[in-house]
């Protein structure tokens, strides 16, 4: 097997042959004894309640992959020095599992994180394994804990695979060890009230994101770490989240934890959906994708991957240009903005005066196949 870590490109990394990965026909399965009462899903909190099971597979440089194993959920147990604790040798992706309206269950466009995974490993300089193999591990893994996955059309099963470098040692350098594991947890819906909630957000050059030539392109726990305190900060100042700006121009980047899309008429005139580029400080989302090619599917305005600065979202308030503004991601779906805070002025952005027209049509039909009241290739049924 062409190892990986040595840089190859990441479209490499996802189409080599490999020799060297766990395969799902090898999955050892440990029932759990004691099963766990399931929660209400009308009361669920984001990522508190987790299923019986999970999925671990264990690496290391000397024996390569073991077998994949479903095993009864449990507290992991590292060396105090496991390299993922202090150096951030990590990283993670979320997808969702959906009980349809038919009683099926299906997984939305999982292959899409699966070679994000693969992307974000070859950065971190962790093991490569072949992502069909894990997707197999995973469809067994929501089977065994199908219960789970909630009897509500406006509830899900998160999926949070998780890798990390677990190197026993200080010395800063790439793992000889790995823990690839994925656990489960039932979500109820973003939006409490079933509706949207506008959220305000905090502009300020302070804080970045990410920078060219960093980790921002990937699923990095390290990434949301750091956010944090720009969080803080944003709730202090009376916002909701934060609107990430990069360079001197001040581009808009991300909002908190989302990608970032503005419907509006541009400078030319034309009635546009913009989000900016993939240049490596953008995280290629799965839902930011989906958006891109529904609305170029309609064909109804311009749709654009470019860049987008505060100048440009002043110069169109002013001018009445701007429709919607609204974040995209896993756990959302979509999510609109009211407000944004910039160097001491509250921005109106107009998306509920708007009806929320476009981000409320993005949220229906991505929801309906979601949820099997629409067939889309996009889902897997699994069971
Ligand atoms: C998403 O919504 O896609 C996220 O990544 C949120 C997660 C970090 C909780």
């Amino acid at each position: 097997m062409k190892d990986c870590r040595n840089g190859c490109s990441a479209a490499e990394a996802g189409s080599q042959e490999l020799a060297e990965t766990f395969k799902a026909e090898d999955l050892v399965i440990t029932p759990a004894t004691v099963l766990k009462e399931k929660p209400d899903p009308d009361s669920l909190v984001f990522g508190t309640v987790f299923t019986d099971h999970m999925l671990e597979v264990q690496w290391s440089a000397e024996s390569g992959w073991e077998k994949p194993h479903i095993k009864p959920f449990e507290t992991l147990s590292l060396h105090p020095a496991a390299s993922a604790l202090h150096y951030a040798v990590q990283l993670f992706e979320g997808l969702k599992a959906f009980r349809g309206v038919d009683n099926k269950i299906r997984l939305f466009r999982p292959d899409l994180n699966m070679s994000r995974m693969c992307r974000s490993a070859v950065r971190a300089t962790l093991p490569m394994f072949d992502q069909g193999e894990l997707l197999e591990c995973i469809q067994r893994l929501v089977l065994v804990d199908q219960e789970w996955v909630p009897y509500s059309p406006s509830a899900s099963l998160y999926i949070r695979p998780t890798f990390v470098g677990i190197e026993p040692s200080l010395g800063v350098k790439k793992p000889t060890k790995a823990l690839l594991y994925v656990i489960l947890s039932p979500v109820g819906p973003y939006f409490s009230s079933g509706t949207f909630k506008p959220v305000s957000l905090w502009a300020n050059p302070k804080y970045v994101r990410a920078w060219e030539g960093g980790t921002g392109d990937c699923k990095m726990g390290g990434n949301y770490g750091s956010s944090l305190l720009a969080q803080c900060e944003a709730l202090e100042s009376g916002c909701q989240q934060v609107l990430w700006l990069y360079g001197k121009d001040h581009q808009i980047t991300e909002v908190g934890t989302m990608n970032l899309f503005l419907y509006w008429t541009n400078e030319d005139g034309e009635e546009e959906l913009a989000t900016p580029p993939l240049d490596g400080i953008i995280l290629p989302g799965v839902t930011r994708q989906c958006i891109l090619e529904l609305a170029r599917k309609w064909g109804e305005f311009k749709v654009t991957e470019r860049y987008l600065t505060m100048e440009h979202v002043q110069a169109a308030l002013e001018g009445g240009r701007v429709k919607e503004m609204f974040g995209s991601g896993t756990a959302c779906v979509v999510c609109p903005v009211s407000d944004i805070l910039f160097q001491g002025q509250k921005l109106h952005i107009p998306t509920m005066e708007n009806g929320s027209r476009l981000a409320s049509r993005i949220l229906g039909k991505l929801t309906d196949i979601q949820y099997g009241r629409e067939e889309s290739d996009w889902t897997i049924i699994i069971s």
